[in-house]
């Protein structure tokens, strides 16, 4: 159907042609020998993507999309076919994209030009496209089955994913069991894991997706599995509020182990453990997940009782290592989350082997480019019409946001485009009771709609025209329908709608959303969905030419808290207030002092 990957096949604009092309690699190689790596593939870094010819080529196109409407292409059954992929059971259609098979055409060859294919293969293959960093982005490699081979510098990494999940299994078998018990000879039913950012968002996602699902349900029956991410007093409160230390396990989960939120929590929830059961008690109460096993032990737990992961596994990225197996392997039963683990590398080996125009993960990644780089649509919502798909938008929100909110090249040009989009959103039909009168005739927002064909739970009442599932997949199929149609003037008229009121009931249509159907949600599935979304935020940030694995820009807000810290830990010892003197503008003076006063001390 499309014309076929080219570059793949060493074919044309191949990187690193012409003087810029020469000079940048000339500029990796430099690097390269500075820390001591051979400069990886994807870092022959060539002119800004905007530059290309492929790009110009969509630019012009827009034109043509502009005169034609959602109205009367969603018509064209040709195009519904050709706008529509399935891969092992999930299946996406995309005819309500302002898209034709030709801007998709266009869209796979800016993927040829920007060195897609490349990418993907450098970060399957382990190089370091991190590069600000120096690290691999391999978090494929936490669900590779044990017979793959992933290199990192040389050393196959599977094995050490698998001791990891092995030493899970047995952990949370034997707290499962019972066979590990608490201080006070009591069976651990309870876990809270403290962590913030990628070391809650994604556990938390997944644990949200499967309470619901029968089988996993089974698995949790008498337990309960908390998080604890941010700092306030309140979360503190609220997450420990009616355990029992007694009969609580606590995970923390930090891949440096030094961010400020979860170290401060994990000391009070110590606090906690010791208080009610004595100073030895956090050896069988506490476990932590981290890359960092010095700081572990320095903070009083047990390193066997640690979990390791690697640097090559991004937090954002890292629901499938540690983070994610061990809390949902003891709330679930490990079988269960092996599952997981299962569907998402399903999804990967779709990523890296299908061709671009069968590729879900490319094709979505190419369908956003297009809406914020050429339609100019800066955000994107994520509309579940499933209750426990909720924690998906806020997962997938770090995922891409903190992936390709960037202004730079990957070598440190700044570029002439906006990279990454707004996300947000709520499940069906929820939202459509809140932020959906925006979406419809206020700004345009693609909307990615995910439906699910079984419930995870029936609910039918007697005399009904339709289950409570039908009801919510109605929804599903209008709303998407609502936006890409729209309602004019004319059909108003007609239905006799006074004069004065047809402005306010005319919906533009011609609003763009995708739309995902599973099967099921359970955890095989809800592996899928997460890599999906991963890959696809992978192929945004390597068609804009950035690095989607740093996250630089969270460090400047952490450094100015330390400096706050230090101040008002000074100014409360000598009790005083802010002078003027200490070097803070007259505006954030005021407030700290503001808060100073009225805060007891
Ligand atoms: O502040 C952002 C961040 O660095 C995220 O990238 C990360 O997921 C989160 O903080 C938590 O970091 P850690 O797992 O090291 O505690």
């Amino acid at each position: 159907m499309w014309a076929r990957d080219t570059l793949a096949r060493g074919g044309r604009d191949a990187p690193g042609r012409g003087e810029f092309g020469r000079r940048r690699a000339r500029h990796w190689e430099r690097r390269g020998r500075a820390v001591g790596r051979a400069m990886p593939v994807v870092m022959e870094a060539k002119a800004l993507i905007s530059s290309t010819e492929e790009w110009r080529a969509l630019r012009s196109h827009v034109e043509a999309i502009d005169k034609t409407h959602l109205r009367d292409l969603i018509r064209d059954e040709a195009r519904c076919d050709a706008l529509a992929l399935e891969y092992d059971g999930l299946y996406c259609d995309f005819a309500r994209q302002r898209v034709t098979t030709e801007t998709m055409e266009k869209l796979y060859d800016l993927a040829r030009a920007a060195g897609v294919r490349e990418k993907v293969n450098a970060m399957f293959n382990g190089e370091a496209i991190n590069s600000t960093e120096n690290r691999a982005v391999l978090h494929v490699a936490t669900r590779a089955p044990k017979d793959k081979v992933i290199n990192v510098d040389g050393r196959n990494v599977v094995p050490d994913v698998h001791d990891v999940l092995e030493k899970i299994k047995e952990f949370s078998e034997r707290v499962r069991n019972g066979e590990w018990i608490g201080e006070t000879g009591k069976p651990l039913k309870d876990v809270v894991a403290i962590g913030i950012g990628g070391s809650f968002l994604g556990p938390l996602f997944v644990h949200t997706a499967l309470r619901t699902n029968p089988e996993a349900a089974v698995g949790a029956s008498g337990r309960q599995l908390r998080f604890l991410a941010n700092v306030d007093p309140v979360d503190v409160a609220r997450s420990l509020n009616g355990l029992d230390p007694e009969t609580t396990l606590v995970i923390v989960v930090s891949k440096t182990f030094t961010t400020a939120e979860t170290m401060l929590n994990a000391r009070t929830v110590r606090a906690w453990i010791r208080a009610s059961l004595g100073e030895n008690a956090v050896q069988k109460h506490m476990v932590a997940i981290s890359t960092n096993l010095k700081l572990v032990k320095e903070f009083g737990i047990d390193p066997d009782n640690a979990f390791a992961f690697w640097d090559w596994v991004g937090g954002r990225y890292s629901v499938c290592s540690a983070v994610g197996m061990l809390p949902l392997s003891l709330q679930y039963g490990y079988d269960t989350m092996e599952k997981f683990l299962e569907g998402a590398w399903s999804m990967d080996q779709h990523f890296a082997n299908a061709p671009f125009e069968e590729n879900l993960p490319v094709t979505l990644g190419m369908l956003s480019v297009w809406n914020v780089s050429f339609l100019g649509c800066p955000a994107r919502a994520i509309l579940p019409y499933c209750q426990a798909l909720a924690k998906l938008a806020p997962h997938i929100q770090q995922v891409a946001m903190e992936s390709n909110g960037k202004g730079v090249a990957i070598d440190g040009t700044p570029l002439d485009y906006d990279t990454g989009e707004i996300d947000f959103g709520e499940p069906g039909t929820n939202g459509q009771h809140s932020f959906y009168q925006l979406i419809h005739q206020g700004r345009t927002i693609p909307c990615d709609f995910i439906g699910i064909v079984k419930s995870q739970q029936s609910v039918y009442l007697k005399g009904e025209i339709v289950s409570n599932h039908d009801e919510l997949m109605c929804n599903f199929f209008a709303q998407a329908d609502a936006l890409a149609v729209g309602k004019s003037a004319v059909e108003l008229r007609s239905e006799n709608v006074p004069d004065a009121l047809i402005p306010h009931k005319t919906f533009s249509g011609n609003r763009p959303s995708l739309s995902i159907m599973l099967p099921e949600l359970n955890a095989y599935t809800t592996g899928q969905l997460l890599s999906l979304y991963e890959h696809r935020v992978a192929v945004q940030g390597f068609v804009w030419g950035i690095n989607s694995f740093d996250q630089w820009g969270v460090e400047l807000g952490k450094v100015l808290a330390s400096r706050v810290r230090a101040t008002m830990n000074d100014k409360r010892t000598k009790g005083e207030t802010m002078s003027g003197g200490e070097g803070y503008n007259p505006s954030t003076t005021r407030l700290l002092n503001r808060y100073l006063a009225g805060k007891a001390k």
